[in-house]
């Protein structure tokens, strides 16, 4: 067992986990600690990330964060055994940031690095425990990921060996989210203050003219797609009139949120059904949204399904689901040298490079 220092600044967050797991220790208790910050503020007067001030923010944070997770686990870069950081996908400039840190560390202390998928740390990130000491998934799992960038599902059959079931095939979960809380002026990124609106809804609330769509919920595939939603939801934004949107925007919000749900527990239960692995474990952003995770409890509660939860803290970017996913690939770790950020970077194609430098 090692000493991981991992580091993330794929997007909006940069973050950094120091995952201590000793002989003694089994794998899934390792002492973890972690720093993170995030820039939504940063971003959220333009609506949206703006990657040159993503990139210097993560200049101005790394350090100093770095020092706070030491100081946190009371040591010295000199316990550290691998250093790993998020190598893609992202913003070129954003992932730079980390990838230069970790590079640069790994070179002055002689330590070995490892470039890491950032879809590999959220399909890893329920085997955290997290503040809660919650439950892990063993392998194999069926992983949900909804994030602001990707909905999907992978059967996750061991550490490396993750094979795509099915995947949103235009806007990702959170980005729905995202454009829809944005068409009611709700602030960025609008995923919980949706879901905040949406909980404002009671019995006597008004009808909407409209039943939102639950796309591509009866095909026979675990596609899936959002954007149709998203479409529907501009429309009955448009029938409300100003007088009547304190009233109808929470009920919109409401049904685009029950809509997004059914369609996320049917294709998961089936994804179950198709592969007959009967573990699911929830992670990305959206993962958050406690709606989701009461429907999803609640209808897996009278089957014979083990659900697991990422911990709320590890659901948004962060860097212990580095760490996480580092420990599964030490041995592959390389001293420093020459190194590449990978914008694109496609999950495959990542273990794909791992595999080979191994
Ligand atoms: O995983 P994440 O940090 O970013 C990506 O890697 O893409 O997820 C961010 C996404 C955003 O779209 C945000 O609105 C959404 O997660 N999100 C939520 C909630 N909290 C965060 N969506 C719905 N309900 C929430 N409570
Ligand atoms: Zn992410």
């Amino acid at each position: 067992m090692a000493n991981i220092l991992a580091f993330e600044s794929s997007c909006d967050e940069t973050a950094v986990a120091l995952f201590q797991a000793d002989a003694r220790q089994d794998i899934n208790t390792p002492r973890l600690f972690h720093a993170l910050h995030s820039q939504i503020a940063l971003h959220a007067e333009y609506g949206g990330v703006v990657p040159e001030l993503a990139s210097r923010d993560h200049v101005k944070r790394i350090r100093a964060l770095t020092s706070s997770v030491l100081e946190q686990a009371s040591t010295s870069l000199n316990s550290v055994d691998v250093i790993a950081y998020t190598a893609g996908p992202g913003l070129a400039g954003a992932l730079m940031v980390a990838a230069s840190f970790a590079q640069t560390l790994a070179w002055s202390w002689k330590k070995v690095v490892l470039p890491i998928h950032h879809l590999e740390g959220h399909l890893l990130s329920p085997r955290l425990a997290g503040e809660n000491h919650q439950p892990i998934p063993q392998f194999p799992y069926i992983a949900l990921l909804v994030s602001g960038g990707h909905s999907q599902l992978y059967a996750i059959e061991s550490a490396g060996h993750y094979r795509l079931l099915g995947e949103s095939v235009d806007d990702a979960v959170g980005e729905a989210f995202d454009k829809s809380a944005k068409m009611m002026g709700l602030p960025y990124p609008g995923g919980q203050y949706l879901e905040q609106i949406a909980s404002l809804c009671h019995e006597d609330s008004p009808k909407i003219n409209r039943t939102l769509p639950r796309p591509m919920i009866n095909s026979q595939d675990l596609m899936m797609s959002f954007s149709g939603l998203k479409t529907a939801v501009w429309h009955a934004i448009r029938e409300v009139s100003d007088e009547q949107k304190p009233q109808k925007f929470p009920v919109i919000a409401r049904e685009f949120q029950q809509a997004i749900v059914e369609v996320l527990i049917h294709k998961t239960l089936k994804a179950c059904d198709q592969t007959g692995i009967s573990r699911v474990a929830i992670c990305g952003g959206v993962a958050k949204n406690q709606v989701l995770r009461d429907a999803f409890i609640k209808a897996t509660s009278s089957k014979k399904i083990e659900l697991f939860f990422t911990p709320m803290e590890f659901c948004t970017d962060n860097a212990a689901m580095i760490a996480m996913a580092a420990s599964f690939h030490i041995s592959r770790a390389k001293p420093a040298g020459a190194y590449a950020v990978y914008p694109h970077w496609t999950l495959e194609d990542a273990l794909a490079l791992i595999t080979a430098n191994s």
